[in-house]
């Protein structure tokens, strides 16, 4: 049976769908911006030595530190051990975060959680870290929901609608890219290599109660994963914009995001030490993370990530190819919402047609992708792969209030002009 056969199917009674269709119809009606928790921001370079504050602020007497070994090895991490050190506040440490983190990774990392005595947790580096962190915090709500189990049912709510909420620790994230926006988010990407697929969980109570913005740490970032990382905050910000979803206090979020990339993305990747640059490049993917929990993601997503788990290709890359691609996929549907970002974001001429001022802003993107060494298609793709990977697609976006569905055809050929 298809997938679309499944889906129709699902439509006519079951509870899934229709837990499912009021997800959708609370998030176009921007409903979650009532529920989600605010979290607490300290902003500024050098800002991770105050860490520790927070933690102490909110009870914490021993945390688990998660990022990954690289950080620890080049030393980013060390003013805010130091700090802690300072402070005679304990802490454990578990390094060992791979990219797009498996569910063995962070059950691995919850034993070390228990192991070591924990009552409070700090996420630090990038995207992968942040969600391992945020994952396990809800594993401790839930010590007897395997993170396996967690992911099934597109991963919503296993602890908020159980009542679990307050068992969640205190958990602070320390973002050291400007890209994922995970630091905000209520979402996790897991990767589960069973099925060669990133499922994401999601619950309200896995969103970091408190954010330090500290540019410093992403000083030393090379050029192509600052514009990889850079393109991911973009589209953060643009597909929620172009959602239906979208509303006035979220769209200043999404153009605030795209302004700031547009005007520092040259200066951060022209030298990484400037940190004025660097600290509105992570400001904005702040902004891009919030967009996100609101307005949530189109089409560009679903795609990225059944390519990126199937073929192992880093996030940003995908993006920064599949992007231009769905907005001209979309064309009538975006081109009213997309010249009015393009101009407000200072990219297309406030005089041109919008069918002008919508091209501008996609030719935009492909300038930045050929500027910063990004590929404008993913010949990796394997066309028998189709099938597989428009399963995926269909699935995930059922929940993503997008301008339009796609047929399975449409996926195809699109899927076509990524491979180039
Ligand atoms: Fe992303």
């Amino acid at each position: 049976m298809k997938l679309e056969d499944i889906m129709s199917k699902m439509s006519e009674s079951t509870t899934a769908s229709k837990a499912l269709k009021c997800i959708t119809a609370a998030t176009e009606y921007g409903l979650f911006q009532d529920i989600i928790p605010f979290q607490d921001v300290i902003e500024g370079p050098g800002s991770s030595t105050r860490t520790v504050d927070l933690l102490k602020a909110n009870k914490g007497s021993k945390a688990l530190i998660v990022t990954d070994a690289m950080l620890v090895k080049l030393g980013v991490i060390n003013p805010m051990l130091e700090a802690m050190d300072n402070a005679n506040f304990p802490y454990a440490i578990f390094d060992g975060v791979e990219p797009n983190p498996s569910i063995e990774n962070i059950e691995a990392c919850f034993d070390t959680y228990i192991n070591n005595g924990c009552n409070c947790i700090v996420a630090f580096g990038g995207g992968s870290s942040m969600d391992c962190a945020k994952v396990v915090a809800c594993r401790v709500a839930k010590p007897n929901m395997p993170v396996i189990k967690m992911s099934r049912l597109m991963g919503y709510f296993p602890v908020t609608l159980t009542g679990d909420a307050k068992k969640v620790p205190f958990l602070a994230a320390v973002p050291t890219t400007a890209g994922t926006g995970a630091e905000s988010t209520v979402a996790a990407v897991v990767s589960n290599h069973a099925i060669d697929k990133k499922v994401t969980i999601t619950d309200i109570a896995m969103r970091p109660k408190a954010v330090i913005l500290d540019a410093s740490l992403a000083a030393g970032l090379p050029p192509r994963p600052t514009a990889e990382t850079a393109i991911d905050a973009f589209c953060h910000c643009l597909e929620g914009y172009l959602n239906k979803s979208h509303n006035p206090r979220t769209d200043e979020y999404a153009i605030r995001g795209m302004r700031l990339i547009k005007e520092n993305i040259e200066a951060a990747v022209n030298d990484g030490k400037n940190l004025t640059a660097r600290q509105n490049l992570t400001n904005a993917a702040y902004f891009g993370g919030q967009v996100l929990n609101f307005e949530m993601t189109g089409y560009v997503h679903p795609f990225c990530h059944k390519i990126g788990a199937k073929y192992s290709l880093v996030h940003g890359r995908c993006i920064g190819a599949v992007l231009p691609i769905i907005l001209e996929e979309y064309g009538k549907d975006v081109e009213k919402r997309l010249a009015k970002a393009g101009v407000l974001i200072g990219i297309s001429d406030p005089y041109a047609s919008e069918s002008e001022q919508a091209k501008q802003i996609i030719a935009w993107i492909r300038d930045f992708d050929a500027k910063y060494g990004i590929a404008a298609t993913i010949p990796e793709i394997n066309e028998a792969d189709f099938e597989e990977i428009a399963d995926s697609i269909m699935l995930e976006n059922i929940v993503y209030p997008t301008v339009t569905v796609f047929t399975r055809e449409q996926i195809y050929s699109i899927l076509k002009k990524i491979k180039g």
